[in-house]
C-alpha cells in the first residue's frame, strides 16, 4: 500500500519511527513532513496528507500530532476523509472494519512508540466489513454534502 504520513513538530521523532516501521511491513510511504522539531501549525500537514488520500495520490494516511485530535480534525475537513484518533488497537481494527477510516490520527503525547508501531500494523491489515457500516458511511457523506 502506498501510506500518506504527517505530522507537526510534537510528533516527528514518533514519525521517524512510524514511517521506518510502516516502509518494513513492505509498503511505500510518502512523508509530507514536517521532519523539524521547529513550532509549526498541524493543521497543514493533515490538509496535505488529506488531500493526498483524498485525490488516491496514497491508499490511506497515518497522521500524529501532540494528541491526534488537531490534525484529525483538520484532515476530516477534506471532503471524503474520515479520519479518527487512535490510542488502543481495538480501535484500530475497528476504525477500518466498521467506519472504513482512510485515515488515522495518533498522538505522540498520548502513545508510546510500541504501541503506535502496533496500532498502525493494526490498521494496515483490518478490512472493512460493508453492509450495514456502508450505509452508515453514507450517511456520513450525505451531510457532508449537504443533504441531511
Ligand atoms: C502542539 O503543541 C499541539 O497543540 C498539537 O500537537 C496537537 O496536540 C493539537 O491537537
Amino acid at each position: 500500500m502506498k501510506v500518506a504520513i504527517g505530522n507537526d513538530h510534537a510528533a516527528t521523532d514518533l514519525k521517524m519511527e512510524v514511517m521506518e516501521y510502516v516502509k518494513s511491513l513492505g509498503h511505500e510511504v510518502i512523508n509530507f513532513g514536517t521532519d523539524g522539531h521547529e513550532s509549526c501549525n498541524y493543521p497543514e500537514y493533515g490538509e496535505k496528507v488529506a488531500r493526498a488520500v483524498a485525490a488516491g495520490e496514497a491508499d490511506c494516511g497515518v497522521l500524529l500530532c501532540g494528541t491526534g485530535v488537531g490534525i484529525s480534525l483538520a484532515a476530516n475537513k477534506v471532503k471524503g476523509i474520515r479520519c479518527g484518533v487512535c490510542s488502543d488497537t481495538t480501535t484500530a481494527h475497528l476504525i477500518k472494519e466498521h467506519n472504513n477510516a482512510n485515515i488515522i490520527a495518533m498522538g505522540a503525547r498520548i502513545v508510546g512508540s510500541e504501541l503506535a508501531k502496533d496500532i498502525v500494523k493494526t490498521y494496515l491489515e483490518a478490512e472493512f466489513m460493508g453492509g450495514r457500516h456502508q450505509t452508515r458511511i453514507d450517511m456520513i457523506h450525505k451531510i457532508e454534502e449537504g443533504q441531511q
